[in-house]
């Protein structure tokens, strides 16, 4: 079997998936026609021209303009379903799935709506597809903070079904400080905690995540790599980070993909992962990710394994279940 083969057959948990960045443009067509919006794209051709990033507010401006055809909760369940069929294809055993409430809360769609066909697509996906899942609600930055509190708050009574929260949108600028009370908050109600980082802002803002926030996760933290005192803090605590390199690539976080440091970042015995993030705007699911990189860094049978038991060892799932996939 070649490296590539084993890369995609290999059991694996996706850590760093955003729902509303699963939406493939034939999908976007038909719930746009079926709701009655009308969007500035004539052909699909037209959509995947216009996915050209020079940045991270580049990709966010389209990314919340696609979401805006989403009204009813059959849009939700259409897309959260669709997106679980292909991790299912891709061996993902196990998902963390981001969701944005406020994107759709501040556009007169009720938080129910939204989650209720989110949740009933996981549903069926752990019936039909044997896949396991787990919600992560996350907090858009470049909004306040009281507003993040207030969605924590509509959260409450789907407590029990939601497992971390996240926070994510612009990061420069809207450093993880910002956030310190309602992640207390988020914590006080039993929820873990992660946060984007790292991503285009400073280490600074990883160490922040760390001790502001206290989360358990990051998500991208690239930038580790330009402290040494926090890739030893990373390392020590074994904290998971769950990597996107077409994202990377694509919002030019990396210069090119033959430079993407996940391999340093093993070598840091570092606890990456590997991730799409938004696949439908970045050229590729999860198994996507595994092949674009291995031939130009160099990733290696081993790589990979500890790539994938990595994945789920830095899940939330109970430890006696992750050691059902070691
Ligand atoms: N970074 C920040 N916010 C996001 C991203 C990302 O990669 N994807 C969706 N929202
Ligand atoms: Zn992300």
């Amino acid at each position: 079997m070649n490296l590539i083969t084993f890369a995609q057959s290999i059991p694996k948990a996706e850590l760093h998936l955003h729902i509303e960045g699963s939406f493939e443009p034939e999908l976007m067509f038909e719930i746009a026609r079926r709701n009655n919006i009308p969007i500035p794209y004539n052909s699909i051709n037209e959509v995947k021209a216009a996915y050209n990033f020079n940045n991270l507010q580049e990709f966010l401006d389209i990314y919340y303009a696609g979401a805006g055809v989403l009204i009813h909760k059959q849009d939700f369940y259409d897309l959260t379903y669709a997106y679980l069929c292909r991790a299912a294809n891709d061996n993902v055993k196990h998902v963390e799935i981001f969701f944005d409430p406020q994107t759709h809360t501040h556009r007169g769609i009720s938080f129910e709506t939204v989650i209720e066909g989110i949740l009933e697509a996981l549903h069926d996906a752990r019936k039909n597809l044997d896949l396991s899942s787990y919600l992560i609600m996350s907090y858009l930055r470049h909004l306040d903070e009281d507003d993040a509190i207030r969605t924590l708050q509509q959260s409450l009574p789907y407590r029990d079904h939601i497992t971390a929260v996240g926070l994510d949108s612009s990061e420069l600028g809207n450093p993880p400080s910002k956030f310190a009370e309602v992640f207390s908050l988020s914590r006080d109600q039993g929820y873990k905690l992660c946060a984007h980082a790292g991503e285009e802002g400073p280490a600074e803002y990883i160490w922040e995540a760390l001790t502001l926030l206290n989360v358990d996760r990051i998500d991208h933290g690239n930038r580790c790599l330009d402290d040494l005192k926090l890739i030893t803090e990373l390392s020590n605590r074994q904290i998971g980070l769950t990597i996107c390199p077409l994202s990377n690539d694509k919002l030019q976080v990396v210069s090119d993909l033959s430079e993407h440091p996940i391999k340093t970042m093993l070598e840091h015995n570092l606890k990456a992962t590997i991730n799409s993030d938004d696949p439908a705007y970045f050229g590729g699911y999860i198994n996507q990710n595994f092949t674009d990189l291995i031939t130009p860094i160099g990733l290696n049978e081993q790589n990979i394994i500890q790539l994938a038991k990595n994945s789920f060892q830095t899940s939330f799932l109970p430890d006696t279940e992750i050691e059902t996939y070691l």
